[in-house]
């Protein structure tokens, strides 16, 4: 059981100091005084393997919802909201502890970078040079590399705002790490809001010409338990980019017509991945980004995930001009997560907001490049209601 800080931390926007008198902790379960803005807390979440300390922060709307984001890979731990009954249940997948974060590859809730998804044989040419990068899902790189920001410790402060409690988390990725150019500066700022919406806002800046690709790594169950082959995806997009047997795009945005990968109108997840189909043969499922129907950088709804059983229903927007829609596919029963729910083959799904996986190698893909003096910038948010 995780021991209470006694010098809980509260922020809210123009939380005044009184509030503070009104928190307070009990036992193993946190309980703060609400506001009308929320609450934000700080608690320690044990050791990495490696013995550096890591703090969890839960954010608390004044409606009950609840994320918890730790500060070893900006993960969002556990995220409760209401179902149509008003039972609040976690809808996301992890671990109970630290190390057993750090044992996992799934990337589960993790913020993902320098470059999410894969790059091609984990080489890329940017002004004329070769980038080698650390090859961990061959023949290809896959989210940042070994060590990528989902395996580091990010910097983290409470701040406030005027709508919802926030959480601003920074990294600074030198010159070289995992192989990539410059030193880059992220900022990853939570924020959940009182519509019941947990938003991420990144930023990123550069100190020499370099490419970038940031995204969160949730995993979805929005019945808290089996898999998601009923729960009923919508994807806001009328081409996808195909897939060689590696999962590197082939370069070609291929239209969803006719294809199982049409989701513009909302089908059960199970109700066509079992098709024979090439491309479901190389993801052993959906592992694909699409191509979104929206301007580049307008916040605006990437997809939808309903659960019929619970009414939960959950929205996912960005200004990403693509998501990856992941099925789970490579959990396989080896991963005992939170509470001993062993995680068996597509108990999760992911909508990753992001560019498209290995730009840099394909001109025709909106470019990743990021410049000194330019800002990287991108937007999720996961908006929750009940149906
Ligand atoms: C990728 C999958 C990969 C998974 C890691 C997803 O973003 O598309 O291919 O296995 O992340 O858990």
């Amino acid at each position: 059981m995780q021991q209470m800080i006694a010098n809980v931390t509260l922020l809210a926007a123009g939380l005044s100091a009184a509030l503070l008198t009104g928190c307070a902790s009990t036992g193993g379960s946190s309980c703060c005084g609400s506001t009308s803005e929320g609450t934000i807390m700080k608690e320690p979440f044990g050791k990495t393997l490696d013995g550096q300390a890591v703090d969890i922060y839960t954010l608390r709307n004044t409606n009950g919802v609840e994320a918890r984001i730790m500060t070893y890979g900006g993960t969002l731990v556990s995220l409760k909201v209401p179902d149509k009954s008003g039972n609040f249940g976690d809808v996301v997948l992890g671990c109970d502890s630290v190390p057993d974060y750090q044992k996992q590859t799934a990337y589960f809730g993790a913020l993902i970078g320098r470059y999410g998804n894969r790059i091609a044989k984990g080489q890329f040419v940017l002004d004329g040079k070769t980038y080698h990068l650390d090859i961990n899902n061959p023949p290809n790189s896959l989210h940042g590399g070994t060590n990528g920001y989902d395996k580091v410790i990010w910097a983290a402060k409470p701040v406030p705002t005027d709508s919802g409690p926030s959480l601003e988390m920074t990294y600074v990725s030198k010159d070289g790490e995992e192989g990539y150019p410059g030193t880059l500066k992220i900022k990853a700022v939570y924020k959940l809001t009182e519509d019941n919406s947990l938003r991420i806002e990144f930023t990123a800046t550069t100190d020499k010409d370099t490419v970038v690709n940031l995204t969160g790594h949730t995993y979805w169950n929005l019945a808290g338990k089996g898999n998601i082959l009923d729960h009923v995806v919508m994807i806001n997009a009328d081409k996808f980019t195909p897939v060689d047997e590696t999962l590197i795009p082939t370069g070609v945005l291929q239209p969803v017509d006719g294809t199982p990968f049409d989701f513009r109108t909302p089908t059960a997840v199970g109700a066509r991945i079992e098709q024979v189909n090439e491309q479901i043969k190389f993801g052993k499922g959906y592992d694909h980004n699409w191509v979104l129907n929206k301007e580049t950088d307008k916040l605006d709804v990437a997809a939808s995930l309903y659960d019929p059983t619970t009414g939960r229903m959950l929205q996912v927007l960005t200004t990403s001009p693509g998501v990856q829609f992941y099925s789970g596919n490579f959990l396989d029963g080896t991963v005992t997560g939170k509470g001993g729910w062993v995680y068996q083959f597509r108990n999760g799904l992911c909508f990753e907001p992001q560019h498209f996986p290995d730009s840099p190698n394909q001109p025709n893909f909106p470019s990743t490049e990021l410049k000194p003096g330019e800002k990287h910038h991108n937007i999720i948010e996961y908006k929750f209601s009940v149906k």
